[in-house]
């Protein structure tokens, strides 16, 4: 099939890179050329595993384009995604100018034939019948321009510009850093729309990853598709990103309880994870959530409650228990090592998780933020960020390019982001290097034992 994808974000560059490796022919529009450029000679604007390979091929099997220009991409497709970032406005609000701007302008150029326009961005509820208005009030201004010289007269008709679309929400759940592979395993597909013929094109469009062509384990029955009214499909984006945001925010707080009573919240996840109704995933107690979308779209979803005259009240207890989450590293680190005015603390990771070189909303930020407050110096080490060009935007700590470098002349070092290769290091040459071996487990990543047999004294969170 023909297809656009408008914005070339994590959600739009993976889904238009794995739609041209199941065989669609895809075009990507975005408006900064520096970034067309890139993508053009193949290489991915953003940290994700498989996705340059991914690219690469599809370029040389010529399945895929990049390009700035919205009209062409808007004729070529038949399907027509709009994938473009909802930032938070500062009181929760998503902030969609983007979107409206993308359906404005699909408006401006449609023209013939019949085409879906999907809501791939994460959107307010509500927003699938603003944007049919807003493609609307574009294919309107495309008429005015039409008018010919001198004006139309009473008994003369505007030319008709012919469009048939509807929109279709298609709500995205891949996880950053497994954005690829989450895109040939999903766990379900869900459409929301009122169109037969629209959400029957996209049956068509998802049909091999449904089927499991592209997916580790073929074996598998067919991955469930849920075809929902549009305002659903919007909910279930946000109260899926909501849930997993409250059940971290409920093990932080049983491993906060767990540190108190002396239980390890570890043995407690694994035996309420056992409980098929609740599950095992996301149940690490740690240092809280962040990244670009749990933080963004909780708010998001308190703030559409607020605005119907509903109080979300255990949403707002999942942020302020994730608020508080985020500093437990500076309150254990003041147990461990009381006045931090003076001291030295490493941090072994800056991005909001691994396989990523996200720092959105990444809790390393307040950290560092809290810690220079408190007039300690922060030193930290990152596999992307100490590579990259990324650390020369950090402000208040000093990047180091090795961990051992990091360990030197360290008080305390603070596990932020579970990197695997966190769990191989030379820990014993790095207590060495240190004034005083503490190490705050941030994540629970590694073994207590082998960090005392190292020489640490070892802290987690809970346990
Ligand atoms: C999330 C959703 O998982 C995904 O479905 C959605 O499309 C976008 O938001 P992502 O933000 O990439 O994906 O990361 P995820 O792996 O879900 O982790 C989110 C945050 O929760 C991270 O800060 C992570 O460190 C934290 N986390 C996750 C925990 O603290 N404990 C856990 O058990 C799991």
């Amino acid at each position: 099939m023909r297809v656009c994808v408008i914005g070339t974000g994590y959600v739009g560059l993976v889904t238009g890179a794995c739609l041209a490796h199941i065989g669609h022919d895809v075009i990507c529009v975005d408006n900064n050329e520096e970034k067309v450029k890139l993508m053009k000679s193949g290489q991915s604007p953003i940290f994700e595993p498989g996705l340059s390979e991914i690219m690469q091929n599809s370029i040389n099997a010529g399945k895929i384009q990049f390009t700035t220009d919205l009209g062409g991409g808007v004729s070529h497709g038949e399907i027509l995604f709009i994938a473009v970032g909802t930032p938070p406005l500062p009181t929760g609000e998503s902030d969609t100018r983007y979107v409206e701007a993308v359906a404005r302008g699909i408006g401006t150029h449609l023209n013939g034939g019949y085409k879906v326009i999907v809501n791939k961005s994460t959107v307010p509820i509500g927003s699938g019948d603003w944007v049919r208005m807003i493609v609307l009030d574009g294919i309107a201004e495309r008429q005015k321009t039409l008018v010919p010289a001198g004006g139309v007269r009473d008994d003369e008709q505007l030319p008709e510009i012919t469009a048939q679309f509807d929109v279709v929400s298609n709500p995205e759940f891949l996880r950053e850093g497994s954005a690829v592979y989450d895109t040939f395993n999903p766990d379900r597909i869900v459409l929301g729309g009122n169109s037969p013929k629209a959400i029957a094109m996209m049956e068509q469009l998802y049909a091999p990853i449904v089927e499991r062509k592209y997916a580790e384990d073929q074996s598998l029955p067919p991955v469930p598709v849920l075809v929902t009214d549009l305002s659903s499909a919007e909910m279930i984006k946000y109260a899926a990103n909501a849930f997993l945001a409250t059940k971290i925010s409920f093990i932080n707080e049983v491993a906060n309880i767990c540190d108190r009573v002396g239980a390890d919240v570890t043995q407690v996840a694994k035996g309420i994870g056992l409980d098929s109704r609740i599950g095992n995933k996301f149940l690490n107690a740690g240092i809280g959530w962040g990244g670009s979308c749990f933080p963004k779209d909780v708010a998001a979803l308190i703030h559409t409650a607020d605005d119907y005259g509903y109080e979300a009240q255990l949403l707002k207890a999942a942020v302020s228990v994730n608020q508080r989450q985020r500093l437990i590293a500076v309150e254990k680190l003041q147990q461990a090592l009381k006045i931090l005015k003076g001291k030295t603390i490493g941090l072994l990771g800056l991005t909001f998780k691994p396989d990523t070189d996200d720092m959105r909303d990444a809790p390393a930020l307040n950290l560092i933020e809290q810690l220079n407050r408190l007039g300690a110096k922060v030193k930290a080490y990152d596999p992307i960020v100490s590579q990259s060009g990324l650390r020369d935007g950090l402000t208040g700590v000093l990047v180091e390019t090795d961990p051992q470098r990091l360990a030197d002349g360290c008080d305390a070092l603070v596990i932020v982001t579970e990197w695997q290769q966190f769990k191989t290091l030379d820990y014993t040459q790095m207590a060495k290097l240190m004034s005083h071996p503490v190490m705050i487990d941030g994540r629970n990543f590694l073994d207590p034992e082998m960090m005392m047999r190292a020489g640490f004294q070892y802290i987690g969170v809970g346990r």
